[in-house]
């Protein structure tokens, strides 16, 4: 396992019942990303926290295989999944960062409020562009906190030394928009709902 959950084991139940902060926001980003799945679509959600992003995709496409690196998390996903019928969503846990699949079999790959937490965001872009077919989508939402306010680039490093917070990266939008072109993607599809709101990036594996 890449990085300790700890964090992330002692939230997952109290994350399960926080209601989403921005309803309209989150809503609009399903739907944008419905518009790119399919039926027939094999898909890789990682980060995925409870579940709730896959469980409302998964009757769009075949099948999503959802991981996420808290044991808790993966937990209260099972949970849902079964009292929901889902049956075409495989809750595992993994980091991404040591995850592994065949190279270019993905339809689709998912990476929602998470590209700021991994160690390495530029290698978990290659692994991402490595892991889809050519013309695929990497969907992400990510919180650009080199953009925002001084008192959150002061406040994360400063939280995780204490032990208090998770990992951060603190990273502006450009600097990811750099990260996913380097990579070999092309942005199809940019949101941010607000300036200092996570940045919303459909991005297509340049075939
Ligand atoms: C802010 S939550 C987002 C959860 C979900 N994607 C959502 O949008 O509600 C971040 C999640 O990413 C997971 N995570 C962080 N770093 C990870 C990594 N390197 N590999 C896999 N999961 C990771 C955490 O355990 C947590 O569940």
């Amino acid at each position: 396992m890449a990085r300790p959950s700890r964090f992330w084991d002692w939230m997952a139940k109290r994350y399960s019942k926080q209601p989403i902060a921005d309803e309209a926001a989150y809503q609009k980003k399903l739907q944008v990303t419905r518009d790119y799945l399919r039926p027939d679509m094999e898909v890789l959600e990682f980060g995925c926290g409870t579940g709730s992003t896959a469980i409302a995709h998964a009757p769009h496409v075949k099948h999503i295989q959802a991981i996420d690196f808290s044991s808790k998390m993966i937990e209260i996903a099972r949970e849902k999944a079964a009292a929901g019928n889902v049956t075409n969503v495989t809750f595992e846990q993994a980091a991404i960062d040591d995850f592994r699949v065949p190279g270019q079999t993905l339809d689709a790959v998912l990476g929602l409020s998470v590209l700021h937490l991994v160690e390495d965001r530029d290698a978990v872009i290659a692994k991402v562009h490595e892991m889809l077919k050519p013309g695929a989508v990497f969907v992400s939402s990510t919180a650009c906190l080199g953009d925002m306010m001084m008192f959150f680039r002061v406040i994360a490093p400063v939280g995780r030394f204490l032990g208090l917070l998770p990992l951060v990266r603190i990273f502006r939008v450009k600097e990811l928009e750099n990260s996913l072109t380097a990579a070999g993607f092309a942005i199809d599809h940019q949101w941010q709902p607000a300036k200092g709101k996570a940045v919303f990036i459909v991005a297509k594996k340049v075939a």
